[in-house]
């Protein structure tokens, strides 16, 4: 038997390095074993080349993530049988292709189930601010999530902690260390970091092989199209909005400020021609600190991309400037925001409206509504009509996405994401007509 010896339970450089090596040297799948410590026996030389679809190597960079043993030699075996000439990738009742993709699917899932559940404790470091999260994943998702979180939110300070490892993002190198078992709560994992930082980061290090990370990014985006979040523009903003910006930080109009993790103001281009209006941040924009980036935000990207128009171009904020919320254990479950925050807050969307000075105002979902217009608004009554206002505006009413999102069944989402959609390009014409 021949022994490989990865680097870590992720090592994708390592598996298609052995790989390439042993498939030309002609070691058959049975006479091999993969290990990530122990002694290795040596590989091959490598002489020559051979193709391996890029259908393959996709589904082996997210499947090699996963939590089985077994999981690199069912991999190589694969690429042995595809160079043997087998149609491997065009057999669905191939029982190993089959394995591969329920692993590929687990390993999506739990990546899936990081981003979106991964809840930021702010801790205080340096004049900034790093933003820590502890997440117990089912697989090894943590080195290709984290070089997509980096690469979504390029600016902040984030450390990820796992019970395999953590990762560390400065806004300029991703770094990987230790672990943590267990964090009970928040005060435990500011205890361990307190305790830990120096010694982490410290033994941290760079070089680390990371499977691909894009695979992983389940919201597939055409290669002109930036990521979603912080890569929506501040720099062309306003300068005065930027200083109402500065301001709003630290507003007390209403009682929300108290429990939220910041204000999140809006954000966009001076000049833009439409100004989008949501209810107010949700879990993940509070601990980011800008609008729209977390599902709903992805949903409203995805439509307004459908819909033509470039959300990078508008102006995108909400009714209510802090997150209202109920904590559940770890968990913090959105509360609507009541009339009064909104009416308080209206002073913050008064600003933003008169600097910008859109030719069209898009209300997203009841609160949005109520805020833009001033009244109680039935949705299904006044959506997907331009509205003209005594004082020369025009406000256009629809759904907010995570009205979508929280339907229960395809169909519905289907036929609300397509009225959505349809909406928005009624906007887009609007916005061009203007
Ligand atoms: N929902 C909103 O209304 N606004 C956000 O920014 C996010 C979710």
């Amino acid at each position: 038997m021949r022994r490989i010896v990865l680097r870590s339970e992720t090592d994708w450089d390592g598996w298609r390095q052995a790989t390439r090596a042993l498939v030309q040297a002609g070691a058959e799948p049975g006479t091999l074993t993969w290990a990530v410590s122990g002694d290795a026996s040596p590989l091959p030389d490598a002489a020559g080349t051979f193709q391996v679809p890029r259908a393959l190597m996709a589904l082996a960079s997210i499947a090699i993530q996963a939590r089985e043993p077994e999981r690199f030699g069912l991999l190589y075996s694969l690429v042995w049988r595809i160079g043997a000439g087998e149609k491997v990738l065009k057999d669905d009742t191939d029982p190993d292709l089959a394995l591969v993709r329920r692993m590929a699917l687990a390993v999506r899932a739990d990546a899936h189930r990081m981003r979106t559940g991964l809840r930021y404790l702010p801790v205080a470091e340096d004049g900034g601010v790093r933003y820590l999260g502890w997440f117990e994943p089912a697989h090894f998702v943590l080195p290709a999530n984290a070089r997509l979180l980096a690469r979504r939110y390029p600016k902040l300070r984030l450390s990820i902690v796992t019970p395999d490892g953590s990762a560390h993002w400065d806004g300029a190198s991703l770094l990987f260390g230790d672990g943590l078992r267990h964090a009970a709560d928040d005060e435990a994992l500011q205890a361990w970091w307190d305790a830990h930082r120096d010694m982490v980061l410290d033994h941290a290090s760079a070089d680390v092989s990371v499977p691909e990370a894009e695979a992983l990014d389940e919201a597939p985006r055409s290669p002109d199209r930036p990521a979603i979040g912080p890569v929506v523009l501040n720099e062309g903003a306003d300068p005065d909005l930027r200083q109402a910006a500065r301001e709003a930080g630290s507003c007390r109009r209403c009682p929300l400020y108290g429990p939220a993790t910041q204000t999140v103001f809006g954000e966009g281009p001076a000049g833009a021609r439409a100004m989008f209006v949501g209810e107010q941040p949700g879990d993940q924009e509070d601990t980011i600190g800008r609008p729209f980036v977390g599902p709903a935000g992805q949903l409203m990207d995805q439509a307004m991309e459908e819909a033509g128009i470039d959300r990078r171009m508008v102006y995108v904020t909400n009714a209510v400037k802090h997150f209202k919320f109920v904590a559940r254990g770890r968990r913090r479950i959105h509360q609507t925001p009541e009339v009064p925050e909104i009416q308080a807050c209206g002073f913050w969307l008064d600003v933003e409206r008169t600097r910008i000075r859109p030719i069209l105002t898009v209300a997203m979902g009841a609160s949005a509504a109520r805020a833009v217009l001033g009244r109680a608004v039935t949705i299904g009554r006044e959506r997907g009509r331009p509205i003209r206002m005594a004082d020369g505006r025009t406000v256009f009413v629809t759904v907010h996405p995570s009205y979508i999102l929280r339907l229960p069944d395809r169909a519905a989402k289907d036929r609300e994401y397509a009225a959505l959609v349809g909406d928005l390009r009624l906007v887009r014409d609007l916005m061009d007509a203007g």
